[in-house]
């Protein structure tokens, strides 16, 4: 597949997730904590295999990788929230549409515009990255260290402000 093949289909597993998991009820708590930890490892595997292979490799062909990770950045502040939140909290629907709502619109964006300028890198190329992307993504799903980092950054958002304490 072609590096945008990939990523468009990556793209599809992340909105099917957020699409689930707005559709969950406030008592489907194992539910909704088996699935917000599937989009946590979903989403960091996707912004590594942006970041690391496809930016890079569409930086001479895309003017808006700067929007692009900046909206990496607003997912990230967005997904946080989330993570901190208690999966029965009465407001997780609403923070999760909100994560929904910027997650589509910036996997639009790369879809509609970001994609049909990387084909200016030629078919081969392109193949040559897709192949890349997809042995990344299998080893960053594989890997221990994956998980340690998903469980760390667990903790860290925990940890950090903004934790809504239950009564
Ligand atoms: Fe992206
Ligand atoms: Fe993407």
């Amino acid at each position: 597949m072609k590096a945008d093949e990939v990523l468009t289909a990556h793209h599809d597993i992340l909105r099917g997730l957020l699409r689930d998991l707005a559709q969950t009820a406030d008592d489907q708590t194992e539910l909704r904590s088996r699935l917000r930890d599937d989009l946590l490892r979903e989403l960091e595997i996707h912004t590594q295999m942006e970041d690391e292979l496809f930016y890079p490799a569409v930086r001479d062909v895309s003017p808006r990788l700067s929007v692009a990770h900046a909206e990496h950045r607003q997912i990230d502040d967005q997904l946080a929230t989330v993570m901190r939140m208690s999966v029965d909290d009465p407001e997780f629907r609403t923070e999760v549409r909100m994560l929904e709502k910027t997650l589509r619109h910036h996997t639009m964006e790369e879809e509609e515009r970001m994609f049909p300028q990387a084909q200016a890198l030629g078919e081969e190329r392109l193949r040559r990255l897709g192949a890349q992307l997809e042995q990344r993504q299998r080893e960053l799903a594989a890997s221990g260290g994956m998980r340690l980092i998903i469980r760390l950054k667990r903790a860290t958002l925990r940890l950090t402000g903004g934790h809504r304490v239950r009564p």
